[in-house]
């Protein structure tokens, strides 16, 4: 019998009992979703301050991106790629001109993306660098997130990502982040065994970390120097969350590979890629890499959909604008619990310091009790990442709830 849910704690049980315990949600359950607001089972309000972790920058159930996704799933869903399906070249040379490369190559989630600019880096730095196989290198960074899968969490050094999970892949270099004198050291030495120097221009999930302005020009310019690619992870990042379309567009930089995910598929279907020019993206022939919803055509059509009303409604010009507001407020509320403000655009953090024995969790539980969903990274920071369609009066009235919650607790 499929059970019909009535209530927040009957699918908060069901979760438990039949799912996985691989994560640790907020007590809440949301049913419905419009612009930056969500509710509950129950039919309470709530602006929702995560966004999918980005990947609803437009903004929940946005109609036009809905009406692709339902117009396109009336005629032909999915295709795979044994045959040409009609909307993909559409999207491709649209995606390749928006951001400025020769080519793309289209999966769905984020990690694939990673994992499938970590194959472009390796067989660009065989083929083209002349790297033996057996020896190729990648740089990461200390605090890094990329995703889930075996080779993608080798990289990490968050023991909560890798532990406990058997032999990790071979081939990585890991270093400070927001060091470029590290990089210049390690490209030095090893240089002509690296392929790539893969980073997050911001680091999300550690916590919002935003590095030294000129460390993302200063890496790229080191990496030109040994012959290494830059490759930018701008999975939560990018598309205009930080105030600029790119990340790397603060600083001018344009990455060798660009790897994009989360509101590329507006919050309603899982569209990620990886850009790159033909120097790097042809080095894999047909056959040699792939996806069987990678470019599928409700993904090829809602994606169109969702980069197209990050232009029309102004979202890189919201998010620099209204980042400013939050991060000047939240800097004003004093409260003894909050450490640091920090973040870019709609892409911020505040740092908690634990009073009386209440933590980033207990802050996230009353907020939600007011009417306000965000959730901690490495228990002590909270995240906030607003859908980029939040009005100045939505946030101004948000930032109401974060000043009353973290009061509370005086
Ligand atoms: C920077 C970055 N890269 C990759 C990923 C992985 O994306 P996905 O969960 O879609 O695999 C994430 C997810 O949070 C991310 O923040």
């Amino acid at each position: 019998m499929i059970e019909k849910i009535t209530s927040s704690q009957q699918a908060m049980d069901l979760e438990a009992k039949y799912g996985a315990h691989n994560y640790h949600p907020l007590p809440v359950v949301l049913a419905k979703g419009k612009g930056a607001k969500v509710w509950d089972v129950e039919g309470k309000e709530y602006f929702d301050f995560l966004s999918a972790y980005s990947a609803v920058n437009q903004g929940h159930c946005h109609p036009k991106i809905i009406k692709a996704m339902t117009d396109q799933a009336e005629r032909l869903t999915l295709s795979s790629r044994a045959f040409y399906n009609d909307a993909l070249g559409v999207w491709e040379k649209y995606v390749t001109e928006y951001f400025g490369y020769d080519k793309v190559l289209p999966m769905n989630s984020g990690a694939e993306a990673d994992e499938t600019g970590l194959k472009l880096a390796r067989r660009w730095g065989v083929v083209k660098k002349g790297i033996p196989n057996d020896k190729v290198k990648i740089v990461c960074c200390e605090g890094n997130f990329h995703g889930r899968t075996i080779t993608i969490i080798t990289m990490s050094n968050d023991p909560e990502s890798y532990a406990n999970y058997g032999p990790m892949t071979p081939g990585f270099i890991r270093i400070p982040y927001n060091d470029p004198d590290a990089l210049e050291q390690v490209l030095a030495k090893e240089g002509k065994e690296i392929a790539g120097f893969l980073l997050e221009p911001i680091q999300g999930e550690a916590g919002v970390y935003v590095p030294d302005d000129g460390y993302l020009k200063k890496c790229y310019d080191i990496c030109k120097k040994y012959n290494v690619l830059f490759m930018a992870d701008e999975v939560q990042c990018g598309i205009a969350r930080t105030g600029k379309m790119l990340a790397c567009d603060h600083e001018g930089v344009r990455p060798d590979i660009l790897i994009l995910g989360k509101a590329l598929g507006g919050g309603v279907v899982p569209v990620s890629c990886v850009l790159a020019d033909d120097d790097i993206m042809l080095n894999i022939k047909p056959g040699e890499h792939g996806s069987t919803f990678g470019g599928n055509p409700i993904a090829a059509r809602v994606s169109i959909a969702a980069l197209e009303v990050i232009k029309e409604e102004h979202l890189m010009e919201n998010a620099e604008r209204l980042g400013k507001i939050f991060r000047e407020e939240i800097s004003k509320i004093k409260s003894p619990m909050i450490e640091k403000v920090r973040g870019k655009g709609l892409l911020n953090a505040v740092i908690i310091k634990p009073k009386d024995g209440k933590e980033a969790w207990d802050v996230c539980l009353k907020m939600r009790d007011l009417g306000l969903l965000a959730k901690p990274t490495h228990q002590h920071i909270i995240r906030f990442a607003p859908p980029l369609v939040i009005t100045e009066a939505e946030l101004r009235q948000a930032i109401e709830i974060i000043k009353e919650a973290l009061k509370s607790f005086e």
